[in-house]
């Protein structure tokens, strides 16, 4: 029952249908939604939005969210030509392909960014905060679920507030929570936070009861997505990460315990994070993003003193084992705002360990996490850009080839660049890893062409940068008609090898 969960009584008046919250919101609204990768998201109301545009309703929306949300949302309203917008990351195959045909505009976004652009005004009038909730407080603040994302942004920006109270997301996840919101320069005050377990702010976010227009019942849980087994490759990413800490912390570089660890999304990311389990290292904190199931095991190896994320994202099997320990998890995990989780002045603060995928990286070390042969969207840059500049020290992972082979992860120019060269320290695949710290990009080149490269593509690599090393201009030498003809080849025979 919704109404043990609404702790303000002139609230429960507003208990609705999702049908009936659904019809505010209308055509040509801007929605921003609780959510993040994919957890403690809205599900019965734009399940709710989607049916009306089935049953021939014209209505179109621009979709915020803090980030990927599950197929109840981005899958529906994309199915059926609802989002018209979308920012600022997903990961679902509809949004996915209606973006990369063209139906969507999609801004792929720093995540830390899409808080402060609310704030600023910058992505237009919020009509409508739909967001899920644990509980209603007496004074009606929200108390999120699995996520915090850009839950306070929407609710303080938005004009109306649609709650979906999900009775799936266990009460034990009340006081996990910490909200703390900034302001808007000139008036911005340094965030208090100094080391990973902090709590600077409150437990539920705050929220004028007299926006509230509905409250709707759903018990739809967290669509989440499955995490790829640890494989061979991962393990050994991770291996030579682990090699390389140790190394750090043997020069003074890094204290014993290391610093606050932020991993990725993905498969290979929990795969990297997962790999610590064995290692030697003990008292590790997490300041990251989203806490994958590799943090559960570290917890449970006793490795991790506090990991402070945005959401929890495990995997189906991973939510059963969360749900089932809740209050023991509950002592680790801190949850909050992603403007405050992803946040800049933090990471660099902190000094976070960043370590992300890249879906392809180049000899000078410019990585591109986001876009197929520079033009297909895959998921979005995320928070990668946000802890990678400000990190103490960014890592990039990738299996060194793709496609069974056919496709090479590391590439004499990237397709499209996400993160820069001036911003990656390391590159790691199963191959080895090449620190590119203290590198001129020539002498990057040949350590990523080393340490990096797949043997099948690394001849090929070497003969590429001999050749441009002997053109005019010595500092990243380029041929530059033959820099994307791997990508070319790619894509005209269906290999990036020379048959
Ligand atoms: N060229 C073409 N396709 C490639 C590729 C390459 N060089 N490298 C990987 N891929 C494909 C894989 O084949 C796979 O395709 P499939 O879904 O059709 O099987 C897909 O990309 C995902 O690769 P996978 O190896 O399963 O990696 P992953 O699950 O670890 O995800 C990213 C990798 C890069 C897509 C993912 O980490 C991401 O979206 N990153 C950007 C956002 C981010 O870093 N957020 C974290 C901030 S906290």
């Amino acid at each position: 029952m919704i109404a043990d969960r609404i702790r303000r009584e002139d609230l429960k008046n507003k208990i609705m249908s999702a049908d009936e919250a659904a019809m505010f919101i209308k055509d040509g609204m801007v929605m921003a939604t609780s959510g993040f990768t994919p957890s403690g998201y809205p599900k019965a109301v734009p399940l709710a939005v989607a049916k009306r545009a089935e049953n021939g309703e014209k209505i179109g929306l621009t979709v915020i969210t803090g980030a990927s949300v599950g197929d109840e949302m981005d899958g529906a309203l994309a199915r059926t030509g609802v989002m018209k917008r979308r920012y600022p990351y997903q990961t679902n195959k509809f949004s996915r392909n209606a973006i990369n045909e063209g139906k969507v505009m999609y801004q792929d976004m720093h995540l830390s960014h899409v808080a402060q652009f609310i704030n600023y005004g910058y992505l237009g009038k919020i009509d409508v905060a739909v967001v899920e909730a644990l509980a209603i407080t007496e004074e009606g603040g929200i108390i999120p679920t699995t996520s915090v994302g850009i839950s306070p942004q929407a609710i303080s920006n938005a004009d109306i507030v649609i709650v979906e109270i999900n009775t799936s997301q266990p009460m034990e996840l009340e006081g996990m929570h910490d909200i703390y919101m900034t302001e808007n320069p000139p008036h911005r005050k340094p965030i208090p936070i100094t080391s990973s377990g902090d709590r600077i702010g409150t437990t539920y976010i705050p929220c004028d009861p007299e926006k509230i227009v509905a409250i709707v019942e759903c018990d739809i849980k967290d669509n989440v997505r499955p995490l790829g087994p640890i494989d061979e490759d991962s393990k050994k990413i991770s291996g030579h990460i682990i090699e390389f800490l140790e190394h750090e912390v043997k020069v003074g570089r890094l204290p014993k315990n290391l610093l606050p660890l932020q991993s990725g999304v993905g498969s290979v990311a929990n795969a990297v994070l997962g790999g610590l389990t064995q290692s030697k290292f003990e008292n590790l904190t997490c300041y990251t993003e989203v806490i994958q199931d590799s943090m559960f095991d570290l917890i449970d190896a006793g490795k991790v003193t506090v990991a402070s994320g945005c959401s929890l994202t495990p995997s189906e099997e991973g939510l059963k084992r969360l749900h089932e320990n809740m209050e023991h998890y509950a002592k680790y995990c801190i949850l909050r705002p992603l403007e405050i989780s992803n946040n800049p002045e933090v990471a660099r603060r902190l000094g976070v360990i960043a370590m992300n995928t890249a879906i392809e990286f180049d000899i000078y070390g410019h990585v591109n996490s986001t876009n197929i042969m520079g033009s297909r969207m895959m998921n979005g840059l995320g928070g990668s850009g946000d802890f990678t500049r400000n990190a103490y020290l960014s890592i990039f992972t990738t299996v060194s080839t793709a496609k069974n082979g056919d496709i090479s992860s590391v590439v004499p120019m990237v397709s499209h660049v996400d993160h820069t060269e001036h911003d990656v320290a390391v590159v790691v695949t199963e191959q080895g890893l090449a620190d590119l710290r203290n590198t001129s990009p020539t002498e990057r080149a040949k350590k990523i062409i080393e340490n990096c490269a797949h043997p099948d593509y690394k001849p090929m690599l070497k003969d590429y940068f001999e050749r441009a090393s002997k053109g005019k201009f010595k500092h990243q030498p380029h041929i530059i008609g033959e820099s994307l003809s791997w990508h070319a080849r790619f894509l005209k025979t269906g290999s990036m090898k020379i048959k």
